[in-house]
């Protein structure tokens, strides 16, 4: 039965609960009562996150959450360190109490390194299941979504870029992937925004880059992926992580180059200089700007082409046919949760009157002021994003499930919004096939 419940939640297809439900009459002859009680199921979602947080007695902690209007007393959330229909043990317990919620584990995450993921969806070590009267009613596990776009086109391909829910990294290059933990200072505190390269970010299923170049005519590098005034990374590091994605996968990814930080000078030529080297770079995945973002997705595969390049400079755009409009970033400039919540509940009430075709991204994070980075005053953005990437993936998959287009977050492993998009893309063409949409009860 579990089997079932597992191949519900990971594979698509209007098809597939009635399988299920014919599966358990069939299999296990199940009373009419307990068909009732799956039915509670069919709105729950229950999920691991890892939480960006280290310290010296916290790295990599695993946290579950869960969304579940009609949980009841009694019911058991467990964590388990492999696939729970094997009668395995479980590693930890939670009784919920309320209909959405988020528990810390104290259960380590082990460290994944790049190398042992691969271009198939895989469970990555831990295992969650949400169970009634000792029956696992859910399941989820820590997953790699390499080919989920893909694995969609029968319903993603009709739409555009604009009309998917997409997630995204906030400044995808600002990233360190360390096995150990880190002993901050307070520059990185406030520079790194993500745990994981970008081949594993895209592997886990983002979609959409966010990209800041820096020009460094006295590297051996020339362009560096920067944060701000920080020199990150080699660009050519990065280019090569989405090469290696692209070559391996289906999927249509979005490097958006949103900021030109250092070493471009007034003139365009650097800019120029710049395209140049992507051309050279990406030549065979780069979808022309032709194409525009009123494609749909499907116009994009039959090109054979994978890559769209965002830049942030319309003089350029408008001479380079390799690069596109960038995409819009929704920056609310906030400090504080409640004021987080107010400017992405403007933005995705505002997405459902004015309908653009260029995409936009809200950027959900905080954003720290220059005296909050001097004085340490929010702790660092690793802490920042623990605060609010359950929020975000609460708000996203009960109140702007229908509007959302990209979200892009920080720390992605610590949120939900990966699972969230794929979810809600699914249950968007679901309720398109009806007439009303139903009303998604909190
Ligand atoms: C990664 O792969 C190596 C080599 O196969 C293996 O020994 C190691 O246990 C794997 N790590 C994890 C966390 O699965
Ligand atoms: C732009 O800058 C480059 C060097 O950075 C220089 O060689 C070129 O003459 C400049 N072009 C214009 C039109 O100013
Ligand atoms: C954010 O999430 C936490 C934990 O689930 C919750 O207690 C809090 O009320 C939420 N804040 C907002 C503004 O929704």
């Amino acid at each position: 039965m579990l089997k079932h419940a597992l191949g519900y939640a990971m594979r698509p297809g209007p098809n597939l609960f009635s399988i299920t439900i014919i599966l358990f009459l069939v299999k296990d002859s199940l009373s009419r009562s307990v068909e009732s009680a799956d039915y509670d199921f069919e709105e729950a979602h229950v999920g691991l996150i890892i939480s960006p947080v280290v310290s010296s007695n916290e790295v990599r902690q695993i946290e579950v959450y869960w969304r579940n209007p009609n949980f009841r007393s009694g019911d058991v959330i467990a964590l388990f360190a492999s696939d729970p229909s094997e009668n395995v043990q479980p590693l930890w317990t939670y009784t919920p109490k309320t209909r959405n919620g988020i528990q810390k584990t104290r259960i380590e995450a082990d460290f994944m390194p790049t190398e042992n993921l691969t271009f198939q969806q895989q469970c990555l070590t831990h295992y969650v299941a949400w169970l009634r009267n000792g029956i696992i009613k859910k399941t989820n596990c820590l997953k790699t979504r390499p080919n989920w776009m893909h694995d969609r086109r029968h319903f993603l391909g009709p739409l555009r870029i604009r009309d998917v829910f997409l997630p995204g990294t906030h400044d995808s290059v600002a990233y360190s992937k360390i096995p150990g933990s880190i002993y901050d200072t307070l520059v990185t505190k406030y520079v790194i925004t993500q745990d994981e390269d970008i081949l594993s970010q895209l592997i886990y299923g983002v979609r959409y880059l966010d990209i800041r170049v820096g020009h460094y005519p006295n590297t051996e590098e020339l362009w560096w992926g920067n944060h701000g005034f920080v020199q990150i990374r080699p660009l050519q590091t990065v280019i090569n992580d989405v090469k290696t994605f692209l070559a391996n996968t289906q999927e249509i990814v979005i490097f958006d180059i949103h900021e030109f930080p250092i070493g471009f000078g007034k003139n365009l030529s650097i800019h120029h200089k710049l395209v140049n080297y992507l051309e050279k770079e990406l030549d065979e995945y780069i979808i022309p700007k032709s194409y525009g973002w009123s494609s749909n997705l499907d116009k994009i595969w039959s090109s054979g082409r994978k890559l769209i390049i965002g830049y942030d400079l319309q003089a350029i755009v408008a001479t380079r046919n390799s690069v596109w409009t960038c995409v819009t970033h929704q920056w609310g400039n906030v400090r504080t949760v409640g004021d987080l919540y107010a400017h992405l509940n403007k933005i995705e009430a505002r997405a459902l009157r004015f309908i653009n075709t260029v995409p936009r991204s809200a950027m959900a994070e905080l954003t720290p002021n220059t005296w909050d980075v001097i004085l340490d005053r929010l702790g660092g953005l690793r802490k920042m994003a623990e605060e609010i990437n359950i929020n975000i993936t609460t708000w996203y998959s009960t109140q702007w499930q229908h509007s959302a287009n990209i979200v892009a977050v920080d720390f992605i492993k610590g949120s939900g919004i990966i699972e969230t998009a794929i979810e809600w893309n699914e249950k968007r063409y679901q309720f398109a096939g009806n007439s009303t949409i139903s009303p998604v009860r909190i």
